[in-house]
């Protein structure tokens, strides 16, 4: 999220410092890639969200592309979501995107699909990117290309407030163990599941996912196949990338365990049986950062200066395009005093100019970081009482029970 942002930023001329405790952390090379707001079965204003980024996302790649030098690994595979019934499928939310499929029409899309499938919605509009060996490879050169700095290995200990309260900068421990301070007026905190520890009122919580990866033959599996509780995404040379467990419980306990690389064994079992057989390559775990709805945080904090792109939980690669334009927006009406530099090596031209002052709004309003505790004027009791929008889990600092 913070790479996107940043060459967004650059795109659109500003200056910009990227600091970055560890590389390794961002969910951006933990993920599995998968553009999926339909075989997810998102709703309400998150499936809007998808599918506006869903739209972007070749636009976007392109210019990544372009700034870098690199290919992307995008892939418009389609994801297939099987069900063990019909009944299962026409209820799945979001059914009425996708095409329906019996067990003969499953069989077409997927050859050697287990058994226990018998019906399936095919959602030919999502699709993959292979962000671990490539997305993020070709986002960190574009942004280089553009002139934005990098401090790898800097830890942000704190933000600083003027006497107005507004940020006027961030307290930082270097790769080399120095303290030191760096002024800005303005800033994102796009620090995934770690958001909290520098605002601790966000409402957020780590969901650890464990994922493993085979060597399948290159052509065995065309399209992403998304089962409950594993998906299996399959790169253009046959890499099968294998997703996802959901541990909530495990908060920031790093490492695999037993229990969850056996789920994720059994449900390759179950999805395509001989692709048990193919090679084991990789294995790596990471942390989701979930909000108490699901949504990511987005836009104003309560400082003002800094902004907010975190929380969002199963679905960052996908939202990385639009989230990128709407903080380019906040910050581009904010201003600020490198608002006119040009950056020497912007090859792309202008950020991405999609939507209107009126509609960033609009969408933004919907991922307001506070959006849990404020009376939704919308959901009136019969009293005319504002009820809250949101049952909240406490504290934030945990994992909900
Ligand atoms: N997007 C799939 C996952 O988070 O596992």
């Amino acid at each position: 999220m913070g790479l996107a942002i940043a060459h967004e930023l650059a795109s659109r001329g500003r200056a910009v410092t990227v600091l970055s405790r560890r590389r390794s952390e961002a969910a951006g090379f933990v993920a599995a890639g998968m553009l999926a707001p339909h075989a997810e079965g998102l709703t309400g204003p998150l499936l809007d969200l998808g599918q506006r980024s869903l739209e972007r996302i070749p636009a976007w790649v392109a210019r990544i592309e372009a700034d870098s030098g690199l290919a992307c690994g995008l892939r418009p595979t389609g994801i297939v979501v099987p069900f063990r019934s019909p009944a299962e499928r026409d209820a799945y939310p979001t059914a009425a995107f996708g095409q329906p499929l019996d067990r003969r029409g499953l069989e077409r899309e997927i050859p050697g699909i287990g058994a226990d499938w018998q019906a399936a919605l095919l959602f030919a509009q999502d699709g993959q990117i292979d962000n671990r060996r490539r997305l993020m490879r070709a986002l960190e050169r574009a942004c280089v290309g553009l002139g934005v700095a990098f401090q790898e290995g800097a830890e942000v200990l704190a933000l600083r407030r003027d006497g107005a309260g507004e940020l006027s900068g961030v307290e930082l421990r270097t790769a080399e163990g120095e303290q030191q301070r760096l002024a800005c007026r303005q800033a994102v905190l796009a620090c995934g599941a770690w958001s909290a520890q520098l605002l601790p009122e966000l409402p957020l919580f780590p969901v650890k996912g464990q994922m493993l990866s085979l060597q399948g033959p290159r052509q065995a599996l065309q399209r992403v196949v998304f089962g409950p509780g594993t998906y299996l995404v399959p790169r253009e040379d046959g890499l099968l990338v294998v997703g996802a467990t959901s541990e909530p419980q495990a908060g920031f306990r790093e490492g695999l365990t037993p229990d969850g690389q056996s789920t994720l064994q059994k449900g390759i079992a179950a999805l395509v049986p001989a692709a048990s057989g193919w090679p084991p390559m990789e294995r790596w775990w990471g942390f989701r950062p979930c909000t108490p709805d699901e949504g990511p945080l987005l836009g104003a904090s309560s400082v003002p200066g800094l902004w907010l792109a975190t929380g969002h939980h199963r679905n960052g690669v996908l939202l990385a395009a639009i989230t990128a334009e709407l903080l380019g927006g906040c910050l581009a009406e904010q201003g600020g005093p490198q608002a006119a530099a040009a950056i020497p090596g912007n090859t792309s031209g202008k950020g991405s100019e999609g939507l209107s002052p009126a509609e960033r709004a609009h969408v933004l309003e919907a991922f307001r970081w506070d959006r849990f505790q404020h009376a939704d004027p919308g959901h009136q009791a019969s009293d005319g009482q504002p009820q809250p929008a949101a049952q909240l889990p406490a504290p934030w600092g945990g994992a909900p029970a």
